[in-house]
């Protein structure tokens, strides 16, 4: 059976020309980066080059790029550190992060460390600026905002450059979870008044287990994983090298092609909506589909039938890959968090598509043409 893979905001087939520039690292080039000799000397300078190429892209300086093991980990760390070492005392996000953000803040909130809260969404999905104002107006702390600069789930896209010129205005940290959007946005962190940025190369055609935590250079953090003195004293332990040359090679693609890509890609999610509203009655879209939305993701909200409750599973019997996330709250499905928070309708199913390069409208047809039974 021929596959039809529409869940790339899970993860990304990895580009043959990244295993290309992967593969002598993997085999003949192996040498740790750590050793003084030539081997040593041949890896460390191809992490150095890989990091060179990544602050580049992203208009950052390299000492400002830490490689790490991926999203969770790069959200993880910037929580830590603006707790730990930069005084925040209060955390400021949203019901629709990412659980590598939710979880973080909840654990050091329960441990009694910071208070945490979360700005209200409008109805679309959208940060509610004011109320994001209010609150930081309001702190008597110095505070850490956390939000995503895409949602995984429903595409909106946060106004990160307004938000960031808030966090400055109130002294305030900013981290934002860019991993839907590292490799498929031009990011130019020179004007984004932003401390912390998370990436993952698995989500634009690279190696999985690597990404990056960009940390401003204005910001002083403590070292998070200790040991050795890899990542400049930062993050200890051997690097993933060929997991960091990947992870070049796959942003160097990214950013060649974005123009042509993003439009292709815009196209195939626009004929999806197209067709659905076409063939499919009561068919909606969860969050800002057609207004500020990452051109890779679309959420389709349909009406909760004995099929559409079955869609995925049958999706999957058909070849067809697409992940989920109802408004269910019942039994071991526990829904998704983030519709829970845009509606939370139990009459409605939520299904996630999500593009990249080698999709086509005629793999949208043969979607459709399941769904259009199926629903
Ligand atoms: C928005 C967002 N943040 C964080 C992560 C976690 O990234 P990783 O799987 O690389 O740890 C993901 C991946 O699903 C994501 O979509």
């Amino acid at each position: 059976m021929n596959r039809i893979y529409f869940d790339n905001a899970a993860t990304t087939a990895l580009d043959k020309d990244v295993l290309d520039a992967m593969m002598p690292y993997m085999t003949t080039q192996f040498g740790n980066p750590s050793s003084i000799y030539s081997y040593g000397r041949e890896t460390k300078l191809a992490i150095e080059k890989a990091r060179k190429s990544v602050a580049a892209l992203l208009h950052a300086h390299p000492s400002e790029i830490f490689f790490t093991s991926g999203g969770t980990e790069s959200n993880n760390t910037a929580i830590l550190s603006a707790i730990r070492d930069l005084g925040c005392k209060h955390i400021i996000s949203s019901p629709i992060e990412h659980h590598a953000v939710l979880h973080t803040v909840e654990h050091y909130t329960h441990a009694g460390l910071v208070t945490s809260s979360t700005v209200k969404l409008k109805a679309d999905g959208h940060v509610d600026l004011e109320d994001l104002e209010q609150q930081l107006a309001n702190a008597k702390e110095r505070c850490l905002v956390s939000l995503m600069h895409a949602n995984n789930e429903i595409g909106n896209l946060l106004p990160i450059k307004a938000v960031g010129e808030l966090c400055e205005k109130y002294h305030a940290i900013f981290h934002s979870d860019c991993v839907q959007t590292v490799g498929h946005y031009p990011i130019d962190l020179s004007r984004l008044h932003v401390h912390f940025i998370s990436g993952a190369g698995h989500k634009f055609h690279g190696p999985k287990g690597v990404g990056i935590l960009y940390i401003n250079q204005d910001v002083k953090i403590k070292p998070f994983i200790f040991g050795g003195g890899q990542e400049r004293n930062m993050r200890a332990g051997t690097e993933n090298l060929y997991g960091i040359v990947g992870f070049a090679k796959a942003l160097e693609n990214a950013m060649a092609n974005y123009d042509t890509d993003s439009v292709g890609i815009l196209s195939v999610k626009k004929y999806m909506i197209e067709q659905l509203r076409q063939h499919v009655p009561d068919v909606a879209f969860n969050g800002d589909q057609e207004g500020s939305c990452l051109y890779t993701v679309l959420n389709v909200s349909f009406p909760k039938t004995e099929m559409s409750e079955m869609l995925l599973f049958n999706l999957d019997m058909n070849g067809i890959c697409v992940s989920g996330g109802s408004a269910c709250s019942s039994g071991a499905n526990q829904g998704s968090h983030v519709i829970q928070a845009l509606n939370n309708d139990p009459d409605r199913v939520a299904v996630r598509f999500s593009f990249c390069k080698h999709n086509t409208k005629e793999e949208v047809d043969a979607v459709i043409a399941k769904v259009k039974e199926l629903v």
